[in-house]
């Protein structure tokens, strides 16, 4: 009854709205909640503009506000204005996530404007909460077609901030990070994290996408701190088109005075609809293993051809053994359907045909009498057309074999062909996945996807998602440098969770290198993950996952010691805080769930030395702990293997030094 109780989202416990009545327009000024942040809302020479000051800092000069339509009708010239405002106070309980309540306090502003010379209005939302502010177009035209060509938004940034930032591609998110002044980052995908002078945080991004392309950030050619939205277009250059109403998502500013605030921030989330009232019992977070990553080292195959097929009976069998001995929830099993050797073409997948050598039918009846869930696969390749095809027919057949998780994959270009992955004939393809998932009662972990924008409030079965250059670059090219994982935390996870896969213990992949063969154009023969041990588990806590893959063949994992640490590793958290981090360089976080603290960190290439303090365990009582952490001779590249593991008592006045090799990191467990 209780964890019913539990599951079921609750809303807000508190809803303060106070509508206050219209005023007429000159400048207005919104404050956040706490008076932090402050926007100033003005119409200069009939324009609309905003501009933003954090904790006392001008962040944000003078930004043009504005819509441009087909055939240079640009809605940018306003006169007479009204303004409504409004303020909420209030929390609700996510059904998973980095803590347990999350609190929802925004002042609101919205502005009515009517059009110079026409009849057009256009409403612009600004919401200030305190860990930043956000601000959204609502346009209508009953019963046309509105074609939006542009979003003049801008982001005109006070100064020339110090910025992680990696190029703008309308395809794909998988890149490794710039650290430059933003005058040198001409265009980016977001999120686009940066830090000003005075040392406060600010990271742009978009929140609740729907019915819209997603959006790049664009630098003005001659102003080199003045960006603006640049929305991915359609193949016939028209970048939004929807009937009659035009909703944009929020284009959303995170602010902090220190990089572990943005960690800490749900601004993304607050800004979606809350889920409807319902019971979201079924939808668990997990941790999984998978038939995987023997694929990406080219240990096995995912096609049957060549006799080296992965995803047969009996290896299934293995993995469903091994989770249910090891503490794990899930296994994914990649390679099951036929299809894979038609790779590329049109209709190569159905999503319901299994290969001869996987009886599906005994591994979902034995995955179950061992209670251990199955993530089913659908790797479409790209192909949008036939997947919504088979959609349907695809989720039926896994609702009924009782499989509740399915990964998505989308690697390949898009059919049709004309089309971007980040445009908006995609946006309402996974839009329309998600609510089909949710009609089904399958929750999606999604690779290759429009980076998530907090829908998950409103669909909590949508868990997790790729969009970032993960674990698999270090299967099968020049991988990823340890800070690469030291900045992710600040720039793509704040869009939501990652199914960046850690957990690789065999660093050097050397166990099965006679039986490896190279299939990525990108292998040079020379991969290795580039992290040691301790680092690879601290991953699992660092980069949040609501499905958090322990990513190497089970052979790594068999008799060592370190593999404890993974062991009913939580997924969700009653609370996290970050305890010490500078983007790039390291990260310390702690998290909750129930009576158990997991404190992990990790740093880039340079080894450091951490001093922890436990005042976050706020009573007199003696906790337990267990670390892993690297040894006196780690190092990422030349002793990747080596840990240690201490066990011992501490209390919350306790202190500790904990000392991370070169491209190392540590696990906690502390627990009453
Ligand atoms: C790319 C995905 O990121 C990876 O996880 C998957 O194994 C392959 N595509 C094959 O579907
Ligand atoms: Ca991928």
């Amino acid at each position: 009854m209780k964890t019913n109780l539990k599951n079921i989202l609750k809303l807000s416990f508190i809803t303060l709205i106070v509508l206050s009545k219209t005023f007429s327009f000159a400048t207005e000024v919104l404050f956040s909640p706490s008076k932090n942040i402050e926007i100033k809302l003005q119409l200069i020479d009939k324009k609309l503009y905003y501009q933003a000051k954090f904790n006392n800092e001008k962040i944000i000069n003078n930004s043009l506000l504005g819509l441009v339509f087909q055939e240079n009708d640009s809605l940018v010239n306003f006169k007479s204005l009204k303004i409504e405002k409004s303020e909420y106070r209030g929390s609700w309980e996510p059904v998973w996530g980095q803590s347990d309540k999350i609190v929802e306090n925004y002042n609101e502003i919205s502005l009515l404007v009517n059009e110079l010379n026409g009849s057009r209005q256009l409403k612009v939302v600004f919401r200030a909460y305190d860990d930043g502010f956000a601000f959204r177009y609502k346009f209508y035209d009953n019963d046309k077609i509105v074609n939006l060509m542009e979003e003049l938004s801008q982001f005109n940034f006070s100064k020339n901030n110090n910025c992680w930032w990696i190029w703008a591609d309308y395809n794909t998110l998988e890149k490794l990070y710039f650290n430059t002044k933003i005058a040198k980052a001409p265009h980016v995908a977001a999120p686009f994290t940066m830090q000003t002078p005075k040392g406060n945080f600010i990271s742009v991004y978009e929140a609740a996408i729907d019915k819209y392309s997603s959006m790049t950030i664009l630098q003005n050619e001659k102003e080199k701190t003045n960006f603006r939205v640049n929305l991915v277009k359609w193949s016939d250059g028209v970048a939004v088109r929807v009937l009659d109403s035009l909703i944009s998502p929020w284009r959303a500013v995170q602010l902090s005075s220190s990089a572990g605030g943005l960690m800490e921030s749900s601004l993304i989330l607050n800004l979606n609809e809350p889920a409807k009232e319902q019971n979201y019992s079924w939808i668990k977070p997990i941790n999984y293993i998978g038939i995987w990553w023997e694929m990406h080292l080219g240990v096995t195959e995912w096609k049957l051809e060549n006799n080296r097929h992965g995803a047969t009976t009996e290896n299934t069998k293995r993995y469903i053994d091994f989770a249910a001995k090891n503490g794990i929830d899930g296994v994914l099993i990649e390679g099951w359907n036929t299809g894979w050797e038609d790779w590329g073409k049109p209709d190569a997948f159905d999503f319901v045909t299994p290969y001869p050598d996987f009886d599906i039918y005994e591994i979902t009846r034995y995955a179950k009498s061992k209670n251990i869930e199955i993530i089913g696969h659908h790797e479409t390749g790209g192909d949008i057309v036939s997947y919504e095809k088979n959609l349907d027919r695809a989720f039926k057949f896994y609702k009924d074999l009782g499989i509740k998780y399915v990964k998505t994959g989308y690697a390949g270009p898009v059919n049709p062909p004309t089309e971007h992955h980040h445009g908006q004939y995609m946006v309402e393809h996974y839009n329309k996945v998600m609510r089909k998932a949710m009609e089904y009662n399958i929750i999606l972990d999604v690779h290759e996807p429009i980076i998530p924008s907090g829908l998950a409030r409103t669909y909590p079965n949508l868990m997790t998602f790729e969009g970032v250059r993960g674990m698999e670059w270090n299967a099968w090219s020049d991988g990823n440098p340890p800070s690469h994982t030291c900045i992710l935390p600040f720039t793509r996870a704040l869009a939501g969770p990652m199914d960046y896969t850690p957990g690789i213990f065999d660093i050097k992949l050397e166990k099965f290198k006679d039986k490896r063969v190279k299939w990525n154009d990108l292998d040079r023969g020379e991969s290795s993950v580039h992290s040691t041990i301790s680092n690879q588990i601290a991953l699992m806590i660092i980069l949040y996952s609501p499905m958090q893959m322990a990513s190497d063949m089970i052979e790594n994992y068999e008799n060592h010691p370190a593999f404890e640490f993974i062991k009913n590793m939580p997924t969700t958290w009653n609370e996290t805080k970050v305890l010490d981090a500078k983007i790039g360089e390291y990260v310390v976080v702690a998290r909750r769930n129930n009576k158990k603290w997991y404190i992990a960190g990790i740093t880039n290439e340079k080894a450091r030395k951490i001093n922890l303090n436990f005042d976050f365990l706020k009573d007199s009582k003696e906790y337990k702990f267990s670390l892993c952490s690297d040894g006196k001779k780690s190092h990422y590249e030349k002793r990747p293997h080596l840990y240690n593991i201490t066990n011992g008592t501490i209390s919350s006045n306790s202190k500790m030094q904990i000392r991370m090799a070169k491209g190392g990191g540590f696990i906690m467990i502390v627990e009453e």
